[in-house]
């Protein structure tokens, strides 16, 4: 099949008519001989789809592949991990690998991203696994109070779960890449996000020679303290609700102040660390009311403090030592999600099925000193990935490139920057060849905010690794398009410490940003 590639390129009108039966027949076929065993791992059915041929959720498949799913077994052997990889017809691929990661606690396939990474222009064969577990036998992949998650239990599924969810069904899908198209792919890249960013540090930190770039968005690594975070921020607001006009009235307030900072007035806060607002201005005086006719006008006392405390995020209660960041100016609009439901999703989960064993254990007696060391041993040692010796990876030249919006809801937007500065620390400065991260002002959890839909959702992560693992372009800016208005808007990423400036013309426009 290799050999009669060019003479299939040479004729590239009758490509299809010559490609297309040979693939399909070996999808239905030669992919279930493919010798598996010396990875645990199985066969279990392949189908091949036409261009047009799968809808996942409104997209379709632009070219043809032959889809393969396989079943690794792993830790004792009882455990099995399900993959699927998407095998693209061989004038469609360009000899790379990919594979994306997990959201949330997973136990399902991202087919989503798999279909954005196989529709991409860069002629990939896309892997996605489980991650060791089935969503179906734990609460629907749906983390909830005093509800028993049998993965929790299994310290292998736990495992599974970030630390090992890639690394496991990635020889193998190599193995099925190099029987499929005669030979191994030239290059090999992860892309994930949320639990997806925190599996993407695992790999690098526990499996730095399977990829040679990594992207890593909204990275959920130090994954333990992120559940603690989400525990304050939910026992910070029990009493005192912040409701959506509450929120909204803040985030207004903040975006007031903070958004010509950056010398451009866009409804958009470059850099939030640099905007000096203070919550007290927007206190109640004493003689008014805090709404009139039902829109808000001022925040009570006890309202100011929840916002400090969120702002501030979790320390602990005996020396005021920080546990995570606190969540940044202009990202109040979505801390609904902070008030209970994501303490409710993951953190009491954890504690009760990884940390406690006991699913009547009450989270309002999580000692804010004591419980710490108990749950960094317990759940930390397990689904952390934090260690900044990243050696191994550099060493095998591998890239990474970390993405995190300014406004993600969901992660405290000065960790990864935390992060980088450790990793900064631990290699004694620069770490711009092995590592860069790119804030997204108005940027949500993996994608938009709901404040800001005029901002570009779209981050071009992948050409900017690929161009920086291929052909040793380092990213200092990434193009970011298609914001959730429907705009033609877009917006340059700078590699941090860089933020974007603005020099003239279009707002909207990229070009009108240098990084600096
Ligand atoms: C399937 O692919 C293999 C490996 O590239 C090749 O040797 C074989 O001839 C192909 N079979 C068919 C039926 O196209
Ligand atoms: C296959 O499984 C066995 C036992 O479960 C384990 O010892 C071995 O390391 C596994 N092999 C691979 C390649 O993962
Ligand atoms: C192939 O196996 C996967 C995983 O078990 C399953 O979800 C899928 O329905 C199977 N497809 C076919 C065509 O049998
Ligand atoms: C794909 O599926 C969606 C529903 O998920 C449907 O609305 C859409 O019309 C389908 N598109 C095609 C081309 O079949
Ligand atoms: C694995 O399965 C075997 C056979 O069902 C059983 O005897 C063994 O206890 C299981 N091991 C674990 C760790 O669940
Ligand atoms: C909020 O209070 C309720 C009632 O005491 C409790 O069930 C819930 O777990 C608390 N939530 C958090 C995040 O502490
Ligand atoms: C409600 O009150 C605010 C502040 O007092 C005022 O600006 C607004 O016009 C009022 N809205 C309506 C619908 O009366
Ligand atoms: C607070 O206590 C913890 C646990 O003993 C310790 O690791 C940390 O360094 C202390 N922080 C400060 C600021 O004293
Ligand atoms: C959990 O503990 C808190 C504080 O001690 C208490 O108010 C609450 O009733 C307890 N919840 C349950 C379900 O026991
Ligand atoms: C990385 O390479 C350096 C220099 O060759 C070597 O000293 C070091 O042991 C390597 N580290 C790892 C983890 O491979
Ligand atoms: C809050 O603002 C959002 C836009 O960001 C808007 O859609 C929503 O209706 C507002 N909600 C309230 C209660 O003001």
């Amino acid at each position: 099949m290799r050999s009669s590639v060019p003479l299939l390129l040479a004729v590239a009108g009758l490509a299809n008519a010559l490609v297309l039966p040979q693939q399909a027949a070996n999808c239905s076929t030669f992919t279930k001989s493919i010798a598996l065993s010396n990875y645990n791992t199985t066969v279990l059915n392949s189908t091949y789809y036409p261009a047009g041929g799968l809808n996942n959720s409104g997209t379709v498949n632009s070219v043809a592949f032959c889809e393969v799913y396989s079943s690794v077994s792993y830790g004792t052997g009882n455990d099995s991990l399900i993959f699927a990889i998407w095998l693209p017809d061989v004038l469609q691929y360009e000899s790379r690998f990919m594979a994306v990661g997990n959201g949330g606690m997973a136990g399902t396939i991202d087919y989503t991203n798999m279909m954005t990474q196989l529709n991409s222009a860069y002629g990939l064969a896309v892997a996605g696994g489980n991650a060791g577990h089935l969503a179906s036998l734990n609460n629907a992949g749906n983390g909830a109070p005093d509800t028993y998650l049998p993965y929790l239990h299994d310290p292998a599924q736990v495992s599974a779960w970030i630390h090992d969810a890639i690394s496991l069904f990635t020889p193998a899908a190599k193995a099925i890449v190099s029987a499929s198209y005669g030979k191994p792919a030239t290059y090999s890249y992860y892309d994930g996000c949320s639990t997806g960013g925190a599996q993407g540090f695992a790999l690098a930190q526990l499996h730095p020679e399977l990829f040679d770039g990594i992207v890593a968005g909204s990275p959920g690594n130090w994954y333990s303290h992120l559940a603690l975070s989400f525990l304050w921020n939910g026992q910070q607001t029990n009493t005192t609700m912040l409701s959506q006009a509450v929120l909204n009235f803040t985030t207004n307030a903040v975006m007031k102040e903070c958004d010509a900072v950056d010398g451009v007035k866009d409804g958009l806060i470059e850099d939030p660390l640099r905007c000096a607002f203070d919550i007290n201005t927007l206190a109640c005086q004493s003689s008014y009311a805090t709404t009139s006719n039902g829109s808000v006008t001022c925040l009570t006392p006890a309202q100011i403090s929840v916002f400090k405390a969120i702002y501030q995020g979790p320390v602990r209660s005996d020396n005021g030592s920080q546990l995570y960041p606190g969540f940044s100016l202009g990202s109040e609009n979505e801390w609904l999600y902070q008030e209970g439901y994501l303490a409710d999703a993951f953190s009491i989960p954890i504690l009760q099925n990884l940390v406690y064993d006991n699913l009547a254990y009450n989270s309002s007696n999580f000692n804010w000193a004591s419980d710490v060391a108990t749950l960094d041993t317990k759940a930390g040692l397990c689904i952390d990935e934090i260690s900044p010796d990243l050696s191994a990876f550099r060493n095998h030249s591998g890239k990474m490139i970390v993405t995190q919006g300014w406004s993600d809801p969901l992660n405290a937007a000065t960790w990864p920057i935390e992060h980088l500065e450790q990793i900064e620390n631990f290699f004694g400065g620069d770490v711009s060849n092995l590592i860069n991260l790119f804030m997204v002002p108005g940027g949500g959890h993996c994608g938009a905010a709901m404040y800001y839909p005029h901002v570009p959702a779209e981050y071009h992560t992948v050409a900017a690794l690929i161009d920086w693992v291929e052909r040793g372009q380092k990213p200092d800016q990434i193009l970011s398009t298609n914001p959730p208005d429907g705009s033609d808007a877009t917006r340059k990423l700078c590699a941090w410490p860089g933020t974007a400036r603005y020099i003239a013309g279009n707002v909207d426009d990229w070009n009108s940003y240098v990084c600096e």
